[in-house]
C-alpha cells in the first residue's frame, strides 16, 4: 500500500467491501491479494491464465463515496488483447494482473474470478460449498540450473513456490520426480503444478506437473460406496462444477444381498475378503473411468477421491477383513479418517498419484456415510430437533440439535432400493417411480423415469416406446405400498386382499396370497408388473427397521416427537413424504416438515473434496457424536415387531390421520402370511 494515503486512489473491492489506498500504477491483482480480497490466479499475473477476470464500474458511488472516471484504469493493453482475441473476454472486463490503478475506482470480482467461490449443492438447496480444495494447480516460473550454484530441479521448483506462491516445503515420489527434468526443460522453466495440501499440515504433495499453462483442469471423485450401489460425481477442483454423476450396482451383490452376508462370505471361504476387495476396486476404477469418458476428460487428470462408506465397505474397500464387524463389540480396524495414495486401493483408471480422502466412522454400524450425512446436512447445527434418515441397505439415522447428536444403522435390507421386490430394479430409464391408485375404482396410474406424462394421459404409449415399462424402482414400490393401503387394497397388518374381498380383478391369486397387478405388458412380450405379498413383507420389514433405529435415538434423546425429518438415500430425492407416513416409515411429524435431501451421503463426500476445513470439522463432529448400537438394544426389537402394521399400530400418528384417512379394511388370505411372517429379519 502506498506511503501517502490521503493522495493515492482508492479502490474498493464488490462484493467484499474491502478498501485501500494504492499508488498509481499497482496491478488490480496486487491491491486484491494486499487487501486479502480473494481475487483468483494460476499464472501469478503473467497474464496467460485469465483467472483474475474484474469488472470496472464507473460513476458515481454515493454509497462508497467515491466518483469512478473513465481513466481510472490504465488503459487495454497488448496482454488483454491477445487474450481478447484468443480466447475473448466478457464485455466489461479487465485482467486483474494487467489493469493499473489510475484514480478512483470500484472493482467487482465475479464468482467465477474468486478462488474461494461458492458452489451450489444442488437446485432445491440454498446452502453453498465454499471451495478450497486440498489439491490446486499452481503457475510456476524456476530458475535455471547453474553450475556454480548446484541445486536440484525440486529444490529450485520449490524455492520458486516459495517466492511465487509462499507454499513452504513440498514433497514428491518417485513417479513425479522421474517426470521433472523433462517436463521443466519442455516448458523453458515455466511449469504448472497440482499440489495436495489438506488440513491435516505437513508438507505440500506434488501431484503432478505439466509444461507451460496447463489448461486442462483437474478433477476430484466424491464417491459413495453403498451396499447396493456405487454413485460418484466428477468434479472440477478449480470450480466445483459436477461434470458427470453417475452409479453403477455394487457387483459384491453376488457375495451377498446385505452387509451380513457379505461378511459372512468372508468367514466361510477363506480369501472370500480379498476377492470383494478385488471385486469392489475394479467397479471403482470401472466408475472413474465411466465418468471421465462421460465427462470427455483425461482420467489422468482425476488427482483426489473422497470416499464414504458404510463400515463393512469401508473395510472391504480398503483391504481389511470385515469379519470384527460382524460380531460384538464390532470393532472397527480404526474409525478415524484416512488420507492414502489411491493406488493403495489399486485406483488404476485415474492419476497415478492421486490421494484418497476416506472419512471416518462413527462406529463399527455407524459408518463414513453417516458421518457425511451428518456433514451435508449438519444436525449438529439444527435449532429444532431433526431426525436425518439415510435410507438404502443399511439405513443410517441421525437425531439432533446443536446441543447433541445421535446415530446408529438399521438393517433395512435391500427393499428400499428396488432389490429383493418381484418387479423391483433400480432407479433408471424405464422403472416405474410414481403411482397413484383410485381409492374407488382401484386402477392405477403412474410415471417411469425417462418419461414425463402419467400413464393415462394421451401420448403416453408414444413416449414410453422408447424405455418400455421394465419394473418398479425404490420410490415406486413405497408408492405402490402407501397406495395400496389408502384404495384398501391391503389391510393394516400388510395382507392383500382378494380379487372379491376388494372388488377389481387386478388382484390376482398367486399361490395362497395375492398380488396386485399394476402393469401387464407380457401380450407385448414385456414384464408383468406387479406387487406380490412377498414384495409388501420385504418392505415391512424394512421400514419396520428404518422406525425403530428412529424411536431407538428418540428414547435415548428422552422424546416422544420431532420438529422435523429429513429423508436421504438414493432414492430420497423422490419419495413422497406423504407415502414414507403412510407407510409407518417415520414418526409422525406435519407433512410440510418432511423434506428430501436427496444423496445426502454423496454431498458431504462432495463437500469434503472441495473443502478441506468441513475435512476437520466433520472429524471434531464425529468424535462428538454419541452412538447407539442397535443389534445389542433389546428394545430395537421391541420397536421393531410394533412397528410392522401399516402404517405404526400404537403410535397415533394425529398428523397423518388429518390429512390421510386409511380405510379400515382387514383381509384373511388362509394363512398365506404365514411364511411372511416366518421370514427372518437379517442385518443388511
Ligand atoms: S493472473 Fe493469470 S491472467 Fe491474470
Amino acid at each position: 500500500m502506498s506511503t501517502d494515503p490521503s493522495k493515492d486512489p482508492l479502490v474498493i473491492f464488490t462484493p467484499s467491501g474491502k478498501r485501500g489506498r494504492f499508488a498509481r500504477g499497482t496491478p488490480i491483482l496486487t491491491a486484491a491479494r494486499q487487501l486479502g480480497v480473494d481475487l483468483d490466479s494460476v499464472c501469478g499475473g503473467r497474464g496467460i491464465c485469465s483467472k483474475c477476470q474484474v469488472t470496472p464500474s464507473y460513476g458515481e458511488f454515493s454509497k462508497h463515496g467515491v466518483t469512478v472516471a473513465d481513466d481510472a484504469l490504465s488503459e487495454w493493453n497488448a496482454v488483454e488483447e491477445r487474450y481478447q482475441q484468443k480466447r475473448g473476454l466478457k464485455p466489461g472486463r479487465r485482467l486483474g494482473c494487467q489493469a493499473t490503478v489510475q484514480g478512483d475506482v470500484v472493482i467487482d470480482v465475479p464468482p467465477e474470478s474468486q478462488v474461494h467461490r461458492q458452489v451450489v449443492r444442488k437446485a432445491a438447496s440454498a446452502r453453498a460449498i465454499t471451495m478450497d480444495p486440498a489439491t490446486r494447480l499452481y503457475f510456476v516460473e524456476v530458475q535455471e540450473p547453474d553450475m556454480h550454484e548446484p541445486t536440484g530441479d525440486l529444490e529450485r521448483l520449490e524455492r520458486a513456490l516459495g517466492e511465487q506462491w509462499e507454499i513452504g516445503e513440498i514433497t514428491a515420489d518417485l513417479s513425479v520426480l522421474g517426470k521433472l527434468q523433462p517436463t521443466l526443460r519442455k516448458g523453458k522453466w515455466q511449469v504448472t503444478v497440482a499440489l495436495y495440501h489438506d488440513h491435516t499440515g505437513g508438507p505440500a504433495r506434488l501431484i503432478d506437473i505439466w509444461p507451460g499453462l496447463h489448461e486442462g483442469g483437474i478433477y476430484g471423485l466424491a464417491i459413495d460406496l453403498g451396499s447396493t450401489t456405487i454413485a460418484g460425481h466428477l468434479c472440477n477442483l478449480d470450480t466445483g462444477e459436477v461434470l458427470a454423476s453417475s452409479g453403477l450396482m455394487n457387483p459384491q451383490i453376488r457375495f451377498g444381498e446385505d452387509l451380513m452376508s457379505r461378511v459372512s462370505y468372508a468367514m466361510m471361504n477363506p480369501g472370500g475378503d480379498a476377492e470383494m476387495t478385488r471385486t469392489v476396486r475394479e467397479a471403482l476404477n470401472a466408475l472413474a473411468q465411466e465418468l471421465a469418458d462421460e465427462a470427455s476428460i483425461d482420467a489422468t487428470l482425476i488427482c483426489e477421491i473422497t470416499l464414504v462408506c458404510n463400515p463393512v465397505m469401508h473395510h472391504l474397500a480398503l483391504g481389511i477383513d470385515p469379519v470384527e464387524l460382524g460380531q460384538a463389540p464390532f470393532a472397527l480396524a480404526t474409525s478415524d479418517s484416512l488420507s492414502l495414495p489411491a493406488r493403495e486401493l489399486d485406483m488404476t483408471a485415474i492419476n497415478p498419484r492421486a490421494r484418497t480422502y476416506v472419512l471416518p466412522c462413527i462406529a463399527g454400524h455407524v459408518g463414513a456415510d453417516a458421518a457425511a450425512v451428518a456433514l451435508s446436512e449438519e444436525p449438529d447445527k439444527s435449532e429444532d430437533l431433526v431426525l436425518v434418515c439415510d435410507v438404502g441397505t443399511n439405513a443410517e439415522i441421525l437425531l439432533g440439535n446443536k446441543t447433541r447428536v445421535l446415530a446408529c444403522s438399521s438393517p433395512t435390507g435391500p427393499a428400499f432400493e428396488g432389490a429383493q421386490i418381484s418387479s423391483g430394479q433400480r432407479a433408471a430409464p424405464g422403472a416405474i417411480e410414481r403411482i397413484e391408485i383410485d381409492p374407488a375404482t382401484k386402477e392405477p396410474r403412474f410415471r417411469v423415469i425417462g418419461v414425463e406424462l402419467w400413464s393415462d394421459e394421451d401420448g403416453f404409449d408414444a413416449a414410453v416406446a422408447e424405455t418400455g415399462i421394465t419394473g418398479i424402482c425404490g420410490s415406486g414400490i413405497i408408492e405402490a405400498v402407501a397406495e395400496m393401503r389408502m384404495a384398501g387394497l391391503l389391510d393394516p397388518s400388510g395382507l392383500i386382499g382378494s380379487a372379491a374381498q376388494t372388488g377389481t380383478p387386478r388382484c390376482v391369486a398367486d399361490g395362497r396370497t395375492h398380488s396386485y397387478v399394476i402393469h401387464d405388458g407380457t401380450a407385448e412380450g414385456g414384464p408383468l408388473i406387479s406387487v406380490t405379498q412377498g414384495d409388501i413383507r420385504a418392505i415391512q420389514l424394512a421400514k419396520s427397521a428404518l422406525y425403530a433405529g428412529a424411536r431407538l435415538l428418540m428414547d435415548e434423546m428422552g422424546v416422544d416427537r420431532v420438529d422435523r425429518v429429513v429423508l436421504a438415500g438414493a432414492f430420497g430425492a423422490h419419495i413422497s413424504p406423504k407415502h414414507a407416513m403412510v407407510l409407518g416409515m417415520i414418526p409422525d411429524v406435519p407433512l410440510d416438515r418432511v423434506t428430501s435431501a436427496g444423496n445426502a451421503a454423496g454431498t458431504g463426500a462432495r463437500i469434503a473434496l472441495h473443502n478441506v476445513a468441513a475435512r476437520a470439522a466433520i472429524e471434531k463432529t464425529v468424535r462428538e457424536i454419541t452412538k447407539v448400537e442397535t443389534a445389542i438394544e433389546p428394545k430395537f426389537q421391541e420397536h421393531f415387531v410394533a412397528a410392522n402394521a401399516i402404517p405404526h399400530a400404537t403410535d397415533p400418528f394425529p398428523e397423518l390421520s388429518a390429512v390421510v384417512p386409511l380405510p379400515a379394511v382387514s383381509f384373511n388370505t388362509g394363512g398365506g402370511d404365514a411364511e411372511g411372517g416366518r421370514r427372518r429379519r437379517r442385518r443388511g
